[in-house]
């Protein structure tokens, strides 16, 4: 046997088993090419034959099983993506939030983080109204099940397409919220006093994240089956507070998957929740 051989249907179905397994992402047969296309270079370079040896190191290697969480995620985000989003959080959230809840600090969660562009994008949204409001307290949490990519969101430096959407939607904020050094183009401090990362999988119970006032959980739900995602969204809700808006991404909606959560407008949900109920 060889890498260069397509592994066997009961091999190809155990690897869909083990992503399944440590992320929840529900691949099938039309998968395979992109999954082998993602695997045979580790395999390769761990000088493996075959995906079933590969299989047998995943058993029994944590830190093999850390890799592969990286490798079989798509990690794909970009700064501003989906513009309609930013204008509703500057124009609709965030002054109905700050009226509603004088004196509190308002906590955010980017529940799939990625490398971090979305939350960067929130903090820069919400120093700029700070600017014109100076009361204003928030904190922005950002998640993501692969330790890589949130190495990469810790880091905060960014070039090529992923500025794209800030360079062309509001160039103004590149050069408030970013510093330049021989490295490139780096998040600076301003913003980071206010965002955290962590690793979390959506599968598990949000024990101790807090209760959130927006979650940000977009273009991720794709990637599960439609058990995976009622789960993911009753997990997601106990971290709701009451009142809480979620949003999703573009091709995602609660409206055959969630309860406890009402319509508000394409996109953005509400928790029905109210403040006497305990979260499902
Ligand atoms: C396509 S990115 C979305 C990034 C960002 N939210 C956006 O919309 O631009 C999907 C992210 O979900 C993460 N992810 C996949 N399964 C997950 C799970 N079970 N728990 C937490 N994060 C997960 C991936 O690692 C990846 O970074």
């Amino acid at each position: 046997m060889d890498i260069d051989q397509d592994a066997e249907p009961a091999v190809r179905r155990a690897l869909f088993e083990q992503v399944r397994r440590h992320t929840g992402i529900a691949m099938n047969e039309r998968k395979w090419t992109m999954l082998k296309g993602r695997l045979r270079r580790r395999i390769m370079t761990l000088g493996l034959p075959d995906y079933g040896d590969y299989l047998r190191v995943l058993d029994t290697s944590a830190d093999e099983v850390r890799d592969f969480i990286d490798l079989v995620t798509t990690n794909e985000t970009s700064f501003f993506r989906t513009p309609r989003i930013w204008e509703y959080l500057a124009c609709e959230f965030l002054p109905r939030w700050s009226a509603a809840r004088p004196g509190e600090s308002l906590r955010i969660w980017s529940a799939a983080a990625s490398s971090g562009e979305e939350a960067w994008t929130t903090a820069m949204l919400c120093e700029e109204r700070r600017a014109q409001h100076p009361a204003l307290r928030y904190a922005i949490v950002g998640t993501d099940i692969s330790d890589g990519i949130l190495a990469n969101a810790r880091a905060g430096h960014y070039g090529g397409r992923s500025m794209e959407g800030v360079r062309q939607q509001r160039p103004e904020l590149v050069q408030k919220y970013f510093r330049s050094d021989a490295a490139g183009i780096t998040v600076n401090d301003t913003l980071r006093a206010q965002v955290t990362f962590r690793r979390h999988n959506l599968y598990d119970t949000p024990r101790d994240l807090g209760a959130f006032d927006l979650v940000l959980l977009r273009n991720v739900l794709i990637y599960f089956d439609l058990e995976g995602q009622k789960a993911v969204l009753a997990n997601v809700r106990r971290a709701m507070r009451p009142g809480a808006v979620l949003i999703v991404g573009e091709s995602e909606s609660l409206s055959r998957v969630a309860t406890g959560f009402a319509f508000e407008q394409p996109l953005i949900y509400r928790n029905e929740e109210r403040e006497h109920e305990q979260p499902a």
